[in-house]
């Protein structure tokens, strides 16, 4: 087996303590998931325009940028969602072990899904479910992509071909963006951030 052959490495490369004494915050991984439309990206953007005004050192990792590069052999089965999931989260925890405060935008569908990034990430993990409903997402539809996907046009939309489940009680934060704007989202956000590494 491959695996034989490979050693990991830590013990001599600077250490997340010495990182994050540097930034002077705590990594973590602000996972954003929900429809695309939802305003994952928006919230995301904002979230990182207020921290870095407060000295805070951020990374978005969003689903269409990742799409686009390391992302980019990859479809939109249940299969390759599942890929680009175990991707993302790799990429968000090696941020996150450097003292990053690593924001993440992208669909993550399934509740199975989203345990994956839970368990490739650990106690850094926090779960943001960005709350707006398929119709209203339909409206927005900033990128052209509803008009596409009703007209037959996109296969396996999410919401529409493609399932997309709601969380139950494991999202540990729940924005909904029909009914709070962008910015008291990020409050509410920003808020949860500083009670969490008070802990
Ligand atoms: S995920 O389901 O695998 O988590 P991800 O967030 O990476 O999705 O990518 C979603 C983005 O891809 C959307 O924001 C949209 O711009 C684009 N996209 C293209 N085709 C689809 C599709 N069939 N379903 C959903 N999003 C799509």
């Amino acid at each position: 087996m491959a695996e034989a052959n490979i050693h990991p490495e830590f013990h001599r490369f600077m250490g997340r303590e010495a990182k994050e004494r540097l930034l002077a915050q705590r990594g973590v991984v602000l996972w954003l998931y929900g429809l695309s439309g939802s305003g994952k990206s928006t919230i995301a953007n904002l979230t990182e325009r207020a921290l870095s005004e407060e000295g805070r050192f951020t990374v978005i990792l969003d689903g269409d940028n990742l799409r686009s590069g390391l992302n980019s052999n990859l479809g939109f089965s249940d299969e390759d969602r599942a890929e680009n999931i175990r991707r993302n989260a790799e990429v968000a925890r090696l941020f996150a072990e450097q003292g990053i405060i690593t924001l993440v935008s992208v669909i993550t569908p399934r509740r199975d899904l989203r345990a994956l990034a839970r368990e490739i990430i650990g106690e850094d993990f926090l779960e943001v479910f960005i709350k707006a409903g398929y119709a209203t997402c339909a409206e927005r539809d900033p990128k052209g992509l509803y008009a596409r996907a009703e007209a037959g046009q996109i296969g396996q939309f999410t919401g529409k071909d493609s399932g997309f489940e709601e969380p139950g009680d494991e999202a540990e934060l729940v924005l909904d963006t029909e009914i709070h704007s962008a910015e008291e989202c990020v409050r509410t956000l920003l808020d949860h951030l500083s009670s969490r590494s008070e802990r």
